[in-house]
């Protein structure tokens, strides 16, 4: 009987302590913790390049001296995005509160013109030639300009220039490892890679093609970061660099001249500012539509309680999508590059705009994409790409997204440079009111001018906590999809309790308006949720894809510590120390 009441004791123990002691809770099937590190991190999307930058901030580099590092590192060993020849935008936010947005985002030579991709019969010049492939498919570069930037005003003064160049002028000249992925994606791109001669000679090995485990050394990039690194990133735009840029261009009937390249400026905007259920958010303000499309559909969902609608639950997906239909319908009429149209930011973010915009939305019932118009607004006020995130020991925070468009973007290596150029100009609306390469509609707006900034849909995120210290930062690529992944990451922080890399991970929806219809994953809806979601009236595209990939970086409260994550939907690594 005594013994009988021990076990019954013991049991009762037993029940108590597993009480106190629960086993942590995973929200859904992926039992993969983020990167833990004391320190400083860095979350890019190749491990080399994250080794790179978490070696300036050993040295005692800040943040931004860090990215600096691993976007340049990017450019040699992450050649379908990482990029000189692109651009893109950085989130700073220092641990004393202030704040920067850099943009840097590609320019259209001063010689394109609105028409430039239409055809005699009005039709799009698409693919070679045109807005995705080959010469004209090119902006200005902005990446040298961003970056240096980003170091002469917000580096720590700590670290050379030339040291943060040097680490990625050795892998260009020495060479690395490719791995699997890396050797199969020129296979997939040598189509189009193989007609420019210096893409061929240097991704697709002269046509021999590479393998896993070959050593991939790019001697014309090595040679173009090694003038920079002597003579500063001017030199891209005003020396050797840029006549070779230009010649090529002239050669093969692109558009860049070097009047074009002398003329490219990075600019500072002020970093776009919203709330979700109190939580304040720092995000890129146009010319990338990001920023407001993903405040504008929080705004949105703020109004309902998301967390009783369950995780993954059909009604929530259908709200989510939309709020993002309404969404991106404002983004194609409204958003553009901010110095050469009107774009009504702060009416667009607004919550009692929002609320207006959420009126409309039925909760038994899909909104047909065609019967959805942009919002009212009274314009009365003045007027492959790749995410990576770096925190330092202090705090300082960045976020930046940077791309080529396209994988390998235009597919052409200016010869002599080494430099893959970007095809950003089909992110302009090359015919207003006809789909882009990600099937967006985007209004007159966003069509082409000379010297304008085609609009994006990157969107480098920093969250606060509402104390006001940095939580979490993120950010993806993926064009659109961008935006989607960035803006459920953050719900399934705030609303899902999820951390950095479960709301990374987790199966998300994409709705762009036009086309009218939901993405969903692979793996990421039930049979039985797409029917539901059917009979409320969405529509799916034939089959599940990948939504998008994200890399970001979480800090613990009261302890500093660091959370890295990189999505499984991709290669990259956390590397904290
Ligand atoms: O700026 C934009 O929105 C696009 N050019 C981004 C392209 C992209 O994310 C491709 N990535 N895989």
């Amino acid at each position: 009987m005594k013994k009988i009441n021990r076990q019954i004791a013991l049991f009762v123990l037993f029940l108590f302590l597993l009480n106190l002691f629960p086993l942590p809770q995973k929200t859904f099937g992926a039992w993969r913790e983020p990167v833990r590190a004391k320190r400083g991190m860095v979350a890019s999307q190749h491990e080399l390049a994250s080794k790179i930058g978490v070696e300036v901030l050993k040295k005692g580099g800040n943040a931004v001296d860090a990215a600096v590092a691993v976007a340049l590192a990017l450019a040699v060993v992450y050649p379908e995005a990482g990029n000189l020849g692109g651009g893109g935008f950085m989130i700073i936010r220092f641990k004393d509160g202030k704040t920067a947005a850099i943009d840097y985002r590609e320019m259209a030579p001063a010689a394109a013109t609105r028409d430039i991709f239409v055809d005699t019969e009005g039709n799009l010049i698409r693919g070679e030639g045109g807005s995705t492939v080959g010469y004209r498919a090119s902006g200005v570069p902005g990446t040298p300009a961003g970056l240096d930037l980003a170091y002469q005003k917000y580096g720590s003064k700590k670290i050379l220039w030339k040291d943060l160049v040097e680490p990625s002028r050795l892998l260009a000249q020495n060479g690395y490892v490719l791995s699997y992925r890396l050797a199969e994606l020129f296979k997939s791109y040598k189509g189009t890679l193989e007609k420019y001669e210096d893409s061929k000679r240097i991704f697709l090995n002269g046509g021999k093609m590479f393998e896993e485990g070959d050593t991939l050394k790019q001697p014309e990039l090595a040679a173009t970061l090694g003038r920079m690194q002597k003579l500063g990133a001017k030199e891209f735009y005003t020396g050797r660099t840029a006549e070779l840029i230009a010649e090529d261009m002239k050669r093969n009937k692109g558009l860049i001249t070097l009047e074009d390249l002398k003329n490219y400026v990075a600019k500072e905007r002020t970093p776009l500012r919203g709330t979700y259920r109190g939580y304040e958010i720092l995000t890129m303000p146009p010319p990338s539509s990001g920023g407001i499309v993903m405040l504008q559909v929080l705004n949105m969902l703020e109004g309902y309680d998301l967390r009783k609608m369950g995780y993954n639950s059909a009604q929530k997906h259908h709200l989510v999508a939309e709020a993002m239909r309404r969404a991106f319908a404002d983004r194609a009429e409204f958003m553009a590059d901010p110095d050469f149209a009107e774009v009504p930011t702060a009416q667009l973010i607004d919550k009692n705009y929002a609320k207006k915009r959420a009126e409309t939305i039925n909760l038994t019932r899909a909104t047909k994409s065609a019967d959805i118009k942009a919002g009212e607004v009274t314009f009365s006020e003045g007027t492959e790409t790749t995410h990576f995130t770096v925190v330092d020991a202090e705090g300082n925070m960045v976020s930046n997204t940077y791309t080529i468009n396209d994988l390998y973007g235009s597919r052409v290596t200016a010869k002599g440079t080494g430099v893959l150029l970007n095809d950003e100009m089909d992110d302009f609306a090359a015919r207003p009111g006809k789909p882009n390469l990600f099937g967006l509609i985007q209004g007159e707006r966003n069509a082409v001018q000379p010297k304008k900034r085609p609009l994006s849909s990157m969107t480098p995120t920093i969250v606060l906590r509402k104390d006001g210290s940095v939580w979490f930062a993120l950010g993806a690529r993926g064009g659109p999809r961008i935006i989607s992944a960035v803006l459920q990451s953050v719900i399934n922080m705030i609303d899902y309790d999820m951390n950095i890399q479960e709301a990374i991970d987790a199966p998300r929806i994409h709705q762009q308006w036009f086309p009218d219809e939901v993405l969903y994953e692979p793996m990421g809806m039930s049979p039985d949720t797409l029917k539901i979601l059917e009979s409320l009236g969405q529509k799916f595209g034939d089959r599940p894809i990948n939504i998008a990939s994200a890399t970001g970086i979480a800090i613990e409260e009261g302890t500093g510590v660091k959370f890295g994550a990189i999505d499984s939907r991709s290669d990259g690594e956390a590397i904290g120390y």
